[in-house]
């Protein structure tokens, strides 16, 4: 038999998936690693334990569903994005890899838009404009801020790459990843030379780049024995956890869109054709579907929103023993849409799309002595849909199609937020049979890597199905879109009153 490894290096922990060659899961793992956030916006994590968690949930996999080495043909890297790891010339891990959610490069984003000759050039150089959570401004900040670090260091890796490297002993990236280290040129899907030399960078410190679904080399003798593999094992390409995601929800052709609310939302479009938003509001990136791109938008705090209001304002729910977001749910569920003049913005740890503004703030406005918590839940969600429009508006201004909405994420699971996405989008919203992900996705693109499937569209036909569809409630549509406006209106409302918190409580 074959089958295929999934292993996604994410913020909170490694999962990995082994899937047989129909797309079954025959068994998967997951392994949790620390952050270390030595200073209030700096955000780190140890490469050595991303290693760790895939040597013991790749054995655990194999051992449980009792398959022999031999028969796992292959590999599909995904992980977080945007991460940096510094290496020397022994490829020994010079510091702790500074993460996406880091945000201490502020300056170093500036640094880049003036050495590219203003934020215009870079987005036509790179197609995006410099955020601080990006991978060449955590470059420039370790040149500016630790000289004799960037002096040892030979090259520099994403997260996942680092262990694509511990594997197979090789240096290189997929585009969909690389896409996000704002060192690529998206359209020609290889590094920008022009950046890199206003950059003052070499392009010797970055990874050979590759196509997601291509081979980017075998299993070292030492990596087999450390994993109870086999050296057969080729390693594919991969993808940054938001691409992979796509392909693991089947996003692989025009007009779907994928719409996840985990921690943060993330609204993901497939195009064929590359479109820049000209103010860089949305994230453009090569797709993992060969030769073609996405874009997106993300709202840094979605189902994080909802977690916190459970965490800090209703913690007697979770100690009543039932689950705390069903109770609410409920409650919200009996709350007319637009929670009866109840707006939430919910920047709780600022925003990127399409505000890109750390300063922002989680802002509940127009409550009334009429209010009860049923309101301020509905109030929430639709709050974080109503964000996501945001990036859905930006998509259709660029003329990308958008005919079928898939959620998926923790929000996903509630009917009430299906309805809602529905409504507020004003797009048939449908999920589909697997919940995997990320991991999924890289499992896919490893079997098409062995040529199991032609392509990766021919992998997702075959394994990913739709299993439910939420059409759009007309009546529900029209109270929306009659209030989406003021959600606009009101950060632009209270900007100004958000830096000036920013500034009176740093
Ligand atoms: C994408 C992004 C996050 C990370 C962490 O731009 O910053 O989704 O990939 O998962």
């Amino acid at each position: 038999m074959s089958a295929f490894l999934g292993i996604d290096i994410g913020t909170s922990g490694t999962k990995t998936l082994l899937v047989s060659a129909t797309g079954k899961i025959l068994a998967e793992a997951h392994a949790s690693y620390r952050s270390y956030h030595p200073r209030p916006l700096w955000s780190e994590q140890d490469p050595e334990d991303w290693w760790k968690a895939t040597v013991k949930t790749v054995r655990e996999v194999v051992r449980k569903s009792g398959i022999h080495a031999a028969d796992v043909k292959a590999i599909g890297l995904s992980g977080q994005m945007h991460g940096s790891v510094f290496l020397d010339k022994n490829d020994k891990v010079l510091c702790r890899a500074l993460l996406w959610n880091d945000q201490r490069t502020a300056a170093e984003c500036e640094e880049i838009e003036q050495r590219a000759g203003g934020r215009r050039k870079l987005i036509q150089m790179v197609a995006n404009p410099a955020l601080t959570g990006f991978t060449a401004p955590k470059i420039l900040w370790l040149r500016n801020n630790r000289p004799r670090l960037f002096d040892r260091t030979r090259k520099i890796l994403l997260p996942k790459d680092d262990v694509r490297r511990r594997l197979t002993g090789e240096y290189a990236t997929d585009v969909s990843d690389a896409s996000g280290m704002l060192l690529l040129d998206v359209r020609r899907r290889d590094w920008s030379g022009p950046l890199l030399s206003r950059l003052d960078l070499d392009r010797e410190l970055l990874g050979d780049c590759y196509e997601s679904e291509d081979v980017t080399g075998t299993l070292t003798a030492a990596a087999a024995r450390r994993l109870g593999l086999t050296t057969d094992c080729i390693v594919v390409g991969g993808a940054g956890d938001c691409a992979a995601g796509a392909i693991g929800t089947g996003v692989v052709r025009s007009g779907v869109l994928s719409s996840s609310i985990g921690t943060s939302g993330v609204m993901f479009v497939h195009s064929d054709k590359m479109e820049v938003d000209p103010r860089g509001r949305l994230h453009t990136f090569c797709h993992a579907v060969r030769g073609k791109w996405h874009m997106m938008g993300v709202s840094l705090t979605a189902g994080g929103a909802l977690q916190w209001f459970v965490d800090h304002l209703c913690e007697q729910l979770a100690g009543a023993g039932g689950d705390p977001y069903k109770i609410l749910n409920r409650e919200a569920g009996k709350i007319p849409a637009g929670s009866e003049g109840l707006l939430f913005l919910p920047y709780l740890a600022g925003e990127r799309t399409p505000h890109a503004d750390p300063d922002a703030r989680g802002s509940l406005v127009g409550l009334t002595l009429k209010h009860t918590r049923g309101h301020v839940t509905r109030a929430i969600m639709e709050g974080v849909t109503y964000a996501m429009r945001d990036s859905l508006a930006i998509i259709e201004s660029m003329g990308v199609p958008v005919r079928q909405v898939r959620a998926s994420g923790g929000g996903a699971k509630s009917a009430l937020w299906r309805q809602m996405q529905a409504d507020v989008f004003g797009k048939k919203v449908v999920t589909i049979n697997t919940e995997q992900g990320p991991a999924y996705g890289v499992a896919l693109l490893a079997a098409v890597g062995t040529g199991e499937f032609g392509n990766i569209s021919e992998a997702c036909a075959a394994t990913i199905k739709v299993v439910s569809e939420t059409a759009v409630d007309r009546a529900q549509k029209r109270r929306y879109d009659s209030r989406f406006p003021l959600f606009q209106e009101l950060y632009g409302s209270l900007k100004g009153n958000f830096k000036a918190i920013s500034r009176v409580e740093s």
